[in-house]
């Protein structure tokens, strides 16, 4: 197989590129709008005036106002001052918090702090399709609960949850309910009042804006206590001098993604399908993992039973193609997602997945070039393979 000259990235859910009228304002932002948002004089007035107009800007995209968005460092940050603030400001009513197994761990680890501190957690199970029953939720509230954390669409298998149906359940019971989009945000319509959420983190990196920009939805009258402190920015809940390049890049990337919203989303859905109908066609012992239609329109996520994702990683990668065998962060450790066992995939199975996430800039001949040499490089993974070393009939024993 003839190596490409140049590169080919699948691996979207990871970070997107920042695109280019999108570096070009985080500059224009960096070297002449380079003010202090807090300062009284024209260098600060600017500078204020684009924090102002960005927050309006990502107020709009998901139908929210501009005082309920707070800018933070990115979807990390966020999830984690909702979760710490809202433990805070809620404790006099309640030490109970409800989430599900298939969480980032932008959420599972903050929520594994508050156990150690007494908080008591539910996680959730989900189907094997890796979607939380709403019911489930209706279950397990209790009059301790004081808040509910569910993603909006998973990152490593896209399975889009039933976020409005949780949102009015915890609507009914009075329990505050946080939702982490950054996966969804820009890929599928965030329209805050139609899910019934309290609080929602998105951030810019997934969006084709830069790393280390995100916000936090915040709805009125919502009791938060701030986590970061210093000079009071952000209306006093979180402090430390604005990142407008950041800011700004964020707002661009929204602005350009709105438009032509639904063909984009189309066009990026039509190729995963035609990726997912081709591979499953061509590579035996494969199985599509996460829910047939309610998931993130760019996301593949496949089991090559026998192999090992990072493997499989790997190869692809010498041949110039970038995907993922899990979540970013647990990609060189080879270990199986625990989205995956939450949804009854073996750990043997769930070690051989691999995710392939794609983006609006990607074309049918990337995705021909995928589909051409994956199969070669399964079945030569799968002929040398430690945990195939036995055939028997040609089928592949597990030890
Ligand atoms: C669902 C989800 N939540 C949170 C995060 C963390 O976001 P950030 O990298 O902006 O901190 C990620 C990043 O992969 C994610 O996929």
């Amino acid at each position: 197989m003839q190596k490409l000259s140049r590169h080919i990235y699948f691996d979207h859910s990871a970070t997107t590129p920042v695109m280019p009228e999108v570096a070009k304002v985080a500059y224009d932002a960096m070297t002449l709008y380079f003010g202090n948002a807090s300062e009284p004089h024209i260098f600060g007035a600017e500078a204020k005036h684009i924090l102002e107009n960005s927050r309006a800007a990502i107020a709009k995209s998901i139908n929210s106002y501009p005082d309920e968005i707070l800018f933070t460092s990115g979807g990390t940050e966020s999830n984690n001052i909702a979760i710490f603030g809202i433990a805070e400001a809620y404790y006099k009513k309640g030490n109970h918090i409800i989430t599900s197994e298939i969480e980032h761990p932008a959420v599972h680890m903050p929520l594994r702090v508050l156990e150690q501190e007494g908080y008591q957690i539910t996680y959730l199970p989900v189907d094997s399709s890796g979607i939380v029953d709403p019911q489930d939720v209706k279950d397990a509230i209790t009059n301790k609960t004081i808040l509910v954390t569910i993603m909006h669409g998973n990152n490593i298998m896209g399975a889009i949850q039933p976020v409005e149906e949780i949102g009015r359940i915890t609507k009914e019971n009075n329990v505050i309910f946080h939702c982490d989009a950054v996966q969804s945000y820009m890929n599928a319509v965030i329209d805050v009042d139609n899910l019934n959420v309290d609080l929602m983190s998105i951030s810019g990196h997934k969006v084709y804006a830069p790393k280390g920009v995100g916000a936090l939805f915040i709805r009125r009258g919502t009791k938060i206590m701030p986590q970061i402190f210093g000079g009071g920015q952000e209306r006093g809940r979180r402090s430390g001098t604005e990142n407008i390049p950041g800011i700004l890049g964020l707002a661009k990337s929204v602005e350009i993604l709105s438009s032509g919203f639904r063909e984009r989303i189309e066009k990026i859905a039509g190729l995963r399908d035609y990726l997912r109908d081709s591979i499953i066609q061509k590579i035996s012992d494969t199985t599509y993992n996460g829910h047939p239609d309610k998931r993130l329109p760019g996301n593949c996520n496949f089991t090559f039973k026998y192999l090992d994702g990072s493997d499989i990683v790997s190869k692809l990668d010498e041949y110039g193609i970038a995907i993922s065998a899990g979540s970013a962060c647990k990609s060189a450790a080879s270990e199986a997602s625990k989205a995956l066992l939450a949804m009854g995939i073996c750990s043997e199975y769930a070690k051989g997945s691999i995710r392939i996430s794609l983006g609006f800039e990607n074309s049918k001949e990337e995705a021909d070039y995928l589909i051409e040499i994956l199969p070669e490089i399964v079945s030569g993974l799968r002929n040398h393979y430690p945990l195939c070393k036995e055939k028997d009939n040609n089928k592949y024993f597990i030890f």
